[in-house]
């Protein structure tokens, strides 16, 4: 069997690049062909892989792609989910090589997606496919979901989920959508957090107004908007909402103890990995615990006021600032907004009104990695990679995961094979090509397991 997956890297490969080269970005209106044209990609490649279903749900958003093979009755029914979607490729000009070429440099892949998460998904789709071409059949009940508005925060599968479909019946789900913590280090996350986006809107005067004339005497919204963000986020990090870290948390110690212990150059991450000068955060809490355990409040974007080339004296009349929170076990999206617009309305300065509008939300997950589930991932990991699995948490969003826990009651097992350096949501991802070889016969293998 190893065989089969041997023989055919060549062709794995060129089915990714097919499916790299469709510009699936999920934020921009007309990039909308092209994300139909990849749920479409994806359908076909799960009947080609030789699903006995594979079909798109419509609905109001981007298309669901649903796949199943049911025929091992007695067996565990697998949840496979993955993303068609892609990021933004904006700044263009410091792409390597164009991002919807997918071009391979070495032992990697670039382009938009190839990690995140086309790359992954198609981890799942071979996976299958192998074991079908290779003894006709699966050990287990398999079924796909892959969505295509996961990087935009769209609700068509929250919609979807949450009506429980008798089809979406799973003992567990599994996602390669995450990081490994190290090349060569097998890798489980069992933590991601949620996510609360939004846009601060901030008013002064009703029209742009003379900065000489009135400078003195007008508000200024691009001030407020630096000063609300400064009232809610400290210099040392430390976040003023408040209740807002009262549902906090804290890591065991036996978890705190495991992280202490995973191999970790913090200079290489703080200059090679980010290239930024030295850390920030909150001094209170390790690394580890800032990123991946405790919440943050970060903004993405400015709009407002003169931003051209040249010089123009205009106090302007309003500015809108993007700004999200992501929550950690056991903080609640609707809470947790509801905490943030109060705190906006009482640092408010005065001559301005803000106003807090809510783009998406998801909840944090935490999985007990006692669970049957994750040990024989742990275990289909281990004989693949020839190295103990370690397991981390992750500081991204996964919306799904908290879905399928509330609405089907299953676990997500978190397979991922991407790098630290994979530059996912800017220039020049990659995906390490021996990932994506080992990810599919991990995940080959891990059926085996589960079907034993
Ligand atoms: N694959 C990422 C999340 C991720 C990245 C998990 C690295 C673990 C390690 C995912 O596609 C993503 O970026 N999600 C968005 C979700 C949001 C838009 C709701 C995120 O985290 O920003
Ligand atoms: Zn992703």
């Amino acid at each position: 069997m190893a065989t089969y997956f041997e023989q055919n890297r060549a062709s794995f490969v060129d089915g990714l690049k097919s499916f790299l080269r469709i510009p699936s970005i999920s934020t921009l209106p007309e990039n909308k062909p092209d994300i139909r044209r990849a749920a479409e990609f994806v359908a076909a490649e799960l009947r080609q892989a030789g699903l006995t279903r594979a079909e798109l749900i419509e609905g109001e958003g981007n298309p669901l792609v649903y796949g199943e093979w049911l025929g091992a009755p007695g067996k565990p029914t697998i949840l496979f989910y993955g993303h068609y979607d892609v990021q933004p490729v904006d700044p263009l000009e410091e792409w390597k090589s164009p991002p919807f070429e997918p071009d391979v440099r070495g032992d990697d892949i670039f382009a938009r997606g190839a990690s995140d998460d086309k790359g992954q998904t198609y981890i799942l789709v071979k996976a299958v496919e192998g074991l079908m071409k290779s003894t006709g059949r699966l050990p287990v009940n398999v079924k796909f979901l892959v969505e295509g508005e996961e990087e935009c925060g769209g609700e068509h599968i929250e919609r979807y989920v949450s009506s429980k479909p008798p089809q979406l019946q799973a003992d567990a789900a599994v996602i390669c959508d995450t990081e490994m913590f190290a090349p060569e280090l097998p890798t489980l996350c069992v933590g991601l957090r949620g996510i609360v986006y939004t846009e601060l809107h901030v008013q002064g005067a009703d029209h742009d107004l003379h900065s000489g004339v009135y400078g003195g005497a007008a508000p200024n919204p691009i001030q407020a908007v630096a000063e609300i963000l400064c009232a809610l986020k400290d210099r040392e990090g430390r976040i003023h909402i408040p209740g807002f870290l009262d549902r906090v948390a804290p890591p065991a110690p036996a978890e705190r103890q495991a992280w202490d212990r995973l191999p970790f150059d913090v200079e290489h991450y703080t200059k090679k990995e980010m290239g930024a000068r030295e850390l920030t955060g909150d001094p209170d809490f390790s690394l580890f615990e800032r990123v991946w355990a405790r919440p943050t409040l970060e903004v993405h974007g400015v709009r407002g006021g003169f931003t051209g080339e040249g010089a123009k004296t205009v106090i302007p009349a309003r500015a809108v600032a993007k700004i999200s929170l992501r929550l950690v076990a056991d903080q609640r999206p609707a809470e947790a907004a509801e905490q943030f617009r109060n705190a906006v309305r009482q640092v408010c300065p005065k001559g301005v009104a803000a106003e807090v509008k809510l783009l998406h939300s998801a909840a944090p997950s935490l999985v007990d990695p006692g669970n049957p589930f994750i040990r024989a991932a742990a275990r289909a990991l281990t004989e693949s990679f020839g190295k103990e699995t370690v397991y981390i948490r992750s500081g991204g969003s996964i919306p799904v995961v908290g879905l399928f826990d509330r609405h089907l009651g299953i676990p997500s097992v978190l397979m991922g094979f991407g790098l630290p350096d994979d530059n996912l949501h800017a220039p020049n991802e990659k995906f390490h090509l021996p990932n994506f070889y080992r990810g599919i016969e991990a995940v080959a293998r891990y059926l085996e397991f589960l079907g034993r």
